[in-house]
């Protein structure tokens, strides 16, 4: 199927690893023109150059901190100058630390709202005047299944991912006429680091191996199996195609079946 993003320019937030640089990658492919971003120079360039070596896009990056107050000026500033426009803005951040919904640490929540709401709003609001006025856009926002079935330990991913539930459909229909869409992806589980990470942070807790962590998590899962970073991009390459032009103000649930509700 030709999605029809092969002369779109998309920015990508927090894709140096993980599913921000998995969508980016598929987005590149796809023939787009990508620009990455986040903390770690090194390998945003390292990704950048395979990137544009292997086509048939073309990718650049922009280092950025999502905590820092004047983020989303520098992502726009950079886009505005490396992409011209923004057609598609996969919104996507750093996971915050586990945490139980109790935790004393007030400025840790603010913290993160900041990096993983506010910024959203930020980039967001920036980039969908251009798209206003160029009469097409995708928006696409990686969330998480936690907002449909909050996941133990994780109240401050539950909590603020929540929040982009209800402005993400606020969103979808101000933008609607304009010709822009703005959906949500929930990954259940999908194979990355920070995966990795928590199932040894749950081992530790529960005092077990990190293989029976990940074995019991992914008894959870009827499909028996963690999902493929590549199996994530390819739906969020769909939800931001041409082909996904009437699907708007949705969740999108990329998760082997794991969520139990309908
Ligand atoms: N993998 C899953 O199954 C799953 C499930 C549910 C939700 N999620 C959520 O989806 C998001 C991506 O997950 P992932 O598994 O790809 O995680 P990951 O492998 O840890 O990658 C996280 C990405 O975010 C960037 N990042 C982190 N903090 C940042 C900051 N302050 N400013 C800018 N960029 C930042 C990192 O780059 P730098 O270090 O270079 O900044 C990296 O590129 C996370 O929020 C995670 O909680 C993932």
């Amino acid at each position: 199927m030709d999605l029809g993003i092969g002369t779109r320019n998309a920015l990508v937030l927090a894709s140096s690893q993980g599913l921000g640089l998995g969508v980016a990658t598929r987005l590149c492919q796809e023939g787009a023109n990508v620009l990455l971003s986040g903390r770690s120079r090194e390998k945003l360039a390292a990704a950048a150059r395979q990137l544009s070596a292997d086509g048939p896009g073309s990718a650049d990056y922009v280092v950025v901190d999502l905590f820092d107050d004047d983020a989303a000026d520098t992502l726009y500033e950079a886009a505005s100058k490396l992409l011209g426009r923004v057609d598609i803005l996969v919104n996507n951040t750093g996971g915050p630390p586990p945490t139980d919904v109790r935790t004393p640490d007030t400025d840790l929540w603010r913290r993160q709202i900041d990096a993983m709401l506010i910024r959203v709003i930020e980039i967001t609001n920036r980039c969908v005047d251009d798209m206003r006025r160029s009469g097409w856009g995708r928006v696409l926002t990686i969330a998480s299944a936690g907002v449909l079935q909050p996941i133990p330990n994780l109240a401050l991913s539950n909590t603020i991912r929540s929040a982009l539930v209800g402005w993400n459909k606020t969103l979808s229909s101000e933008v609607a006429a304009a010709g822009i869409t703005a959906n949500l992806l929930l990954p259940g589980r999908i194979d990355t680091e920070r995966l990795r990470q928590l199932d040894a942070i749950s081992a530790e807790r529960l005092g077990i191996s990190h293989e029976d962590a990940a074995a019991a998590a992914r008894k959870a899962i009827p499909m028996g199996r963690y999902g493929t970073v590549e199996e994530f991009a390819a739906v969020a390459a769909f939800l931001v195609s041409d082909a996904a032009s009437y699907l708007t103000g949705s969740m999108i649930r990329c998760d082997g079946g794991a969520i139990m509700g309908v």
